[in-house]
């Protein structure tokens, strides 16, 4: 068809194997298709992509809903040739109320060029591992010792955070904690290493926390010179899990300034007035990208406020469908008929 070959024309290769039908992909069939190796290259692409200005990535969008205990997200962003959306909600009492998983995400992945949607595609996954992938790409970048690993909440990201840093560290040894001493068992009867308190797993090279805590969990003292910390668990106001004090003499790397300063670790500590934003050095996907220093010092304590980016996502989408393409996995439909 006419379009087919235009749309083939401007998008390339990708647009053309996807042909005349959009792409629908369950949970299911992004599990069996999504690598972390792969999930981690697409992210330091992304990362070096916003880094240089490359990008179309406007703050995520929220919306409340406090009296179903929730929010629901949207996150549009374009990079190269691809465009996409995420749809995706916090409800963490789902599990207990509905019998529902507190985080569902629905990604769509459109051509540019036409807008014709390209793909659907189940995002509950793919954020698990874009968010792994995302502090292993900063560890790769801002650590300077990797021996061991602590975890500080061990829930569901905790697995993809453990496997994204054992494909940049294979020998890597992980220290879990979490208030609930099964879930930590858990962590290191699949991953090895050991169950600790958080001081201990704050002790590491290594730190990745990954609670929903609203007060500080990981103290300063806890903290050894010479750390990385990714703080992945403050994602929405209010949230926080760093002793601020750690943010203070901390050398602190956002992956955006608006997510993060609206609803990342650092928000809590900059509306108390404990930091300014003269405190935070810069912006993780600047140093991805070599265009603005890193880790000062050996013994600097560095920290990655993640919040999650947009092109994360789109990042990880398009590799999930590509390689949808190259297996012929997915139901094909045609949306117009
Ligand atoms: N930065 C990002 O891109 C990104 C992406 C996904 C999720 N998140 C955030 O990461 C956090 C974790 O997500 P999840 O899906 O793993 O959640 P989860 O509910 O599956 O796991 C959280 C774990 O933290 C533990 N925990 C809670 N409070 C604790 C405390 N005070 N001390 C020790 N352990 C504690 C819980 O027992 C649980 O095991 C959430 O806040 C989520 O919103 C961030």
């Amino acid at each position: 068809m006419a379009w087919m070959r235009a749309a083939a024309g401007r998008c390339g290769i990708e647009a053309l194997l996807l042909g005349a039908r959009m792409r629908l992909l369950t949970q299911s069939q992004v599990r069996d298709l999504v690598r972390m190796d792969v999930a981690v290259s697409a992210v330091e692409a992304a990362f070096v992509a916003h880094g240089k200005g490359q990008t179309q990535m406007p703050p995520k969008v929220y919306l409340d809903f406090p009296q179903h205990h929730g929010d629901l997200r949207a996150m549009p962003a374009a990079m190269g040739d691809a465009v996409g959306l995420k749809w995706v909600n916090s409800h963490p009492k789902n599990p207990i109320l509905h019998n529902l998983p507190s985080v569902m995400g629905l990604y769509v992945l459109s051509d540019p060029a036409t807008a014709l949607p390209l793909a659907i595609l189940d995002a509950t996954l793919l954020t698990a591992v874009r968010t792994g992938a995302a502090a292993a790409v900063a560890s790769v970048h801002l650590s300077v010792r990797h021996r061991t690993l602590g975890i500080v909440g061990c829930g569901v990201q905790a697995d993809f955070l453990v496997e994204a840093h054992r494909v940049c560290f294979p020998e890597i040894q992980v220290v879990a904690a979490d208030r609930d001493p099964s879930a930590a068992q858990r962590v290191v009867d699949r991953w090895g290493g050991q169950v600790g308190a958080v001081g201990d797993a704050a002790g590491c090279d290594i730190v990745c926390t990954a609670t929903p805590s609203r007060t500080a969990l990981v103290g300063r003292d806890a903290v050894m010179p010479g750390t990385h910390i990714n703080a992945m668990g403050a994602d929405a106001e209010g949230k926080q899990e760093l002793d601020p004090a750690l943010l203070k003499d901390g050398v602190v790397f956002v992956d955006d300034w608006p997510q993060a300063s609206h609803s990342g670790e650092i928000n809590v500590a900059l509306h108390m007035g404990l930091i300014t934003p003269d405190d935070v050095t810069g912006s993780v996907c600047e140093v991805v990208a070599g265009i603005a220093p890193g880790r000062p010092s050996p013994e600097a304590i560095t920290i990655f406020d993640s919040t999650g980016l947009a092109i994360q996502d789109l990042a990880l989408a398009q590799a999930v469908v590509a390689a949808a393409v190259e297996a012929s996995v997915g139901l094909q439909l045609d949306l117009r008929q």
